[in-house]
């Protein structure tokens, strides 16, 4: 069966890493949404992104305005809660967008430090918890009108529709735990993607009536930034298979928690 499209997609975090990747596969993909509307804390520096953005006419690049506020020196405050800030990018995208609407937010943007029992302190805890689970949350709110808009436009569920990709960890299975000692490392890390793996339940509950979908997705161990040169996947490896997974998208995936390979991951 023909796959509807998807006609416009909007992530967070796409100055490196996934979230570049994603931009990247979606330049090329056929046939590509109308818009690939990609965010950054910092236009000027993600010289990537503006490449892309200028070669592909379909991809827009807009910023999320920083905040001068800083917890530490070495861990900037979540700009992406900065509510002026996201008040700013969903008006430009209501501009570009029109009455169609947003079919897909992927909120990709996120954060990661070690920090074991013994290193871990109050204000780690709370930078991680505001970058990696209130942002997405206040993100994905201010984005409910243009969501519920796309969605009253066609039927079914999935990215052709309205949907909200949550982009999480296998670092917040509860249930795999104690699987893997690398992730006793990075307790606020994992805490708060398990928490906005929680936002992901709520919001498929909450949303269905609206026909939005909601899932939370492990990406896949991949080469990045945060993933580190011991991860086994390449960016440029990973994302077919991750965009594939967000094509094939349906009811009976909403509120579920799937890797990058489709498979279902234990909450
Ligand atoms: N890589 C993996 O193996 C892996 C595995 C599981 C889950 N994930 C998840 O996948 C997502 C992307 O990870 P990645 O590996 O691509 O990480 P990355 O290479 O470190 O990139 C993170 C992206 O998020 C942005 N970002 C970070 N803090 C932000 C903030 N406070 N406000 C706004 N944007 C912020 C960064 O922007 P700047 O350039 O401005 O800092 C960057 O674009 C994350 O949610 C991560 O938890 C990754």
């Amino acid at each position: 069966m023909a796959q509807q499209r998807c006609r416009s997609v909007l992530i967070t975090g796409c100055s490196r890493g996934i979230g570049l990747g994603l931009v990247r596969g979606l330049a090329d993909a056929s046939p590509a949404p109308d818009w690939v509307i990609a965010t950054c804390r910092y236009p000027e520096k993600a010289l990537e992104l503006q490449q892309l953005s200028k070669q592909h006419s379909h991809i827009k690049l807009l910023q999320l305005e920083s905040t001068s506020l800083l917890v530490f020196p070495f861990l900037p405050v979540a700009d992406v809660v900065c509510e002026n800030s996201i008040k700013k990018v969903v008006k430009e995208v209501e501009e570009i967008l029109g009455d169609k609407g947003l079919n897909c937010l992927i909120n990709n943007a996120g954060i990661n430090v070690v920090a074991s029992l013994e290193e871990v302190t109050a204000e780690t805890m709370l930078t991680i918890y505001e970058t990696n689970t209130v942002a997405q949350l206040m993100v994905t709110k201010a984005f409910l009108p243009l969501l519920r808009k796309a969605a009253q436009l066609s039927t079914g569920m999935g990215c052709h529709r309205a949907a909200i990709i949550n982009m999480s960890s296998l670092a917040a299975s509860m249930q795999l735990v104690t699987a893997n000692e690398m992730f006793l490392k990075v307790y606020p890390y994992r805490i708060a993607k398990t928490a906005l793996n929680m936002i992901t339940r709520c919001l498929a509950a909450d949303l269905k009536v609206d026909g939005i979908l909601c899932i939370s997705l492990h990406p896949g161990w991949i080469q990045t930034d945060m993933g580190g040169d011991m991860a086994p996947l390449q960016i440029q490896e990973a994302i077919p298979g991750i965009l594939s997974v967000l094509a094939n998208l349906s009811e009976k995936d909403n509120g579920s928690f799937l890797d990058g390979q489709g498979g279902t991951l234990p909450w």
